[in-house]
């Protein structure tokens, strides 16, 4: 399967990402990386992984549909099948959601749907919740809602701030979002 990445910031689910295409344990190609931030160190990861990497800075695309028309635009000229949105920190409109009906992931670093938005791990810290986690679902218009397709639980300890939490969490975003795209491409191709 054919993948564009979609990611703003460090890219660390992008680095597990391609680690499980180069081990095989994902059985896909990563054919464009597209970010939203100048400087994003993802771009940088990109670069040293050979995967064309392409700034669509959302700062130059007014309204927000122009953005994803752009995104669009970009990830079919490459033929991209399946999106992955790896730490993808804007909202995204019906024009990309239509054009990758079902096939558009996100992960979000709380057991949804619990703790929605750029804040889950600070909110889930504050709620004083005991186990925590990460979510992989489909992308759907509401923002981190969609159909759930892997979850994995991790514990909140008595110390944790949020780094240390969410370190503990993407240790298993890592973990599930290849396995979680092997399984939603699988299920798509048999018909499940
Ligand atoms: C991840 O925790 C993801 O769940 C959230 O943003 C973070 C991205 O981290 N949406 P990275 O850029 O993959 O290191």
């Amino acid at each position: 399967v054919r993948l564009g990445i979609m990611a703003s910031g460090t890219g660390s689910n992008f680095v597990a990402l391609c680690d499980a295409v180069s081990d095989r344990t994902l059985s896909a190609e990563i054919a464009v990386l597209i970010y939203n931030n100048p400087g994003a160190l993802v771009a940088e990861r990109a670069k040293e992984r050979n995967v064309p990497a392409v700034l669509l800075d959302h700062r130059q695309y007014k309204p927000r549909e122009e953005l994803d028309r752009a995104i669009v635009a970009e990830l079919q000229r490459r033929n991209v099948e399946w999106v992955v949105m790896a730490g993808w920190m804007r909202i995204v409109t019906p024009l990309l959601i239509e054009a990758f009906r079902d096939r558009a992931l996100n992960i979000h670093p709380s057991l949804l749907p619990s703790f929605k938005g750029a804040h889950a791990v600070e909110n889930a810290l504050d709620a004083g919740v005991k186990i925590t986690g990460c979510t992989v679902h489909y992308v759907r218009e509401q923002v981190d809602s969609g159909p759930i397709v892997m979850q994995a639980a991790v514990p909140v300890l008595p110390d944790d701030t949020r780094d240390t939490l969410h370190a503990r969490i993407q240790a298993q975003e890592y973990r599930i979002l290849p396995q979680a795209i092997a399984l939603a491409v699988h299920r798509s191709r048999s018909g499940s």
